[in-house]
């Protein structure tokens, strides 16, 4: 079914949140539609939040669902639709009895729904010092990836992955021995063969968690240190390459360069910028340098 994608029914892993059980059924340029079952008594809301101006829409699937604390209650049944563009009070659902429905959202929350990527972020950050950055690497990658992805007018679905993969390109190396991880001097063969895994481990953590925007992100990750002319770790090249990965290694090479590290002092921002810009074409992709030149430019030296 040439571009179709199709989930089957029973497909992938709901999050189960108190009482409530919540799929993703399908996302892209940031809307998202997700699948609630709530068991009877459990409550689910709408909240208005600063700065959102998203379309939020329920439509009830089954059960019976009423507005709490609303006098004589209003109650909702299959086939009726809720929606506010953007949600301006404070909204909450009580299911009467096991009840299910759709709730489409203009802009992602589902990230919201669950603990895990901030866990996941959490060890990203705890790895960055190991690893002899400075404190920030992973905000700063994040930061500057996200600049670069504006400039080039990434769609949301993929500003969504760059958002994620950015701040955790090396969550996989909590999987890499730490006398190997901060050793000063030159790594043996094997030594940066297990160094170089640190992709495929960080591709794998995001895996498991089953959350559709880390599975988007996992090859960004996986493939931050390719080189645009294929002499990177697994040997892609130019456009088989991610684009997003391609972002990641621009800016990652950046930090590394301008941060003192155990084998290396930091170099200047303007050095930095130099050296990246003349290995465009070979190493990095040329487009993502030339964003990358015009943003640098106005980056505070230091
Ligand atoms: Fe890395
Ligand atoms: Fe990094």
């Amino acid at each position: 079914m040439d571009g179709l994608t199709v989930r089957r029914a029973g497909e992938g892993r709901p999050l189960h949140l108190k009482g409530t059980e919540v799929r993703l059924l399908a996302f892209g340029d940031g809307t998202e539609v997700i699948h609630h079952h709530l068991k009877a008594g459990t409550a689910w809301g709408l909240y208005p939040a600063e700065g959102w101006h998203a379309l939020e829409a329920v439509y009830v699937l089954s059960g019976k669902l009423r507005i709490f604390g609303e006098e004589d209650g209003t109650l909702f049944e299959p086939g009726d639709c809720i929606h506010a563009c953007p949600v301006t009070r404070q909204t909450v659902f009580v299911a009467e009895e096991d009840s299910s429905f759709l709730y489409v959202s203009s802009a992602p929350v589902f990230h919201e729904y669950t603990g895990q990527i901030q866990h996941l972020k959490r060890l990203a950050a705890s790895i960055e010092e190991k690893d002899g950055y400075t404190a920030g690497h992973c905000e700063r990658i994040h930061d500057l990836a996200m600049q670069i992805g504006q400039a080039l007018h990434l769609g949301q679905t993929d500003a969504m992955y760059l958002n994620y993969a950015s701040f955790l390109h090396d969550v996989g190396k909590l999987c890499v021995p730490l006398e190997i991880l901060n050793k000063p001097g030159l790594l043996t063969d094997e030594e940066w063969r297990v160094m170089k895994q640190h992709t495929v481990y960080g591709r794998r953590m995001l895996e498991e968690t089953g959350l559709p925007l880390l599975l988007g992100a996992a090859p960004l990750v996986h493939y931050h240190h390719e080189r645009f002319d294929g002499t990177g770790y697994f040997g892609l090249k130019g456009e088989e390459i991610p684009f997003g990965a391609r972002i990641i290694a621009v800016v990652d090479a950046f930090d590394a360069m301008t941060t003192d590290r155990p084998y290396q002092r930091a170099r200047s921002k303007r050095e930095a910028l130099r050296e990246i810009t003349t290995l465009a074409g070979t190493w990095y992709d040329p487009d993502v340098v030339e964003v990358f030149h015009q943003l640098a430019r106005i980056l505070p030296e230091g």
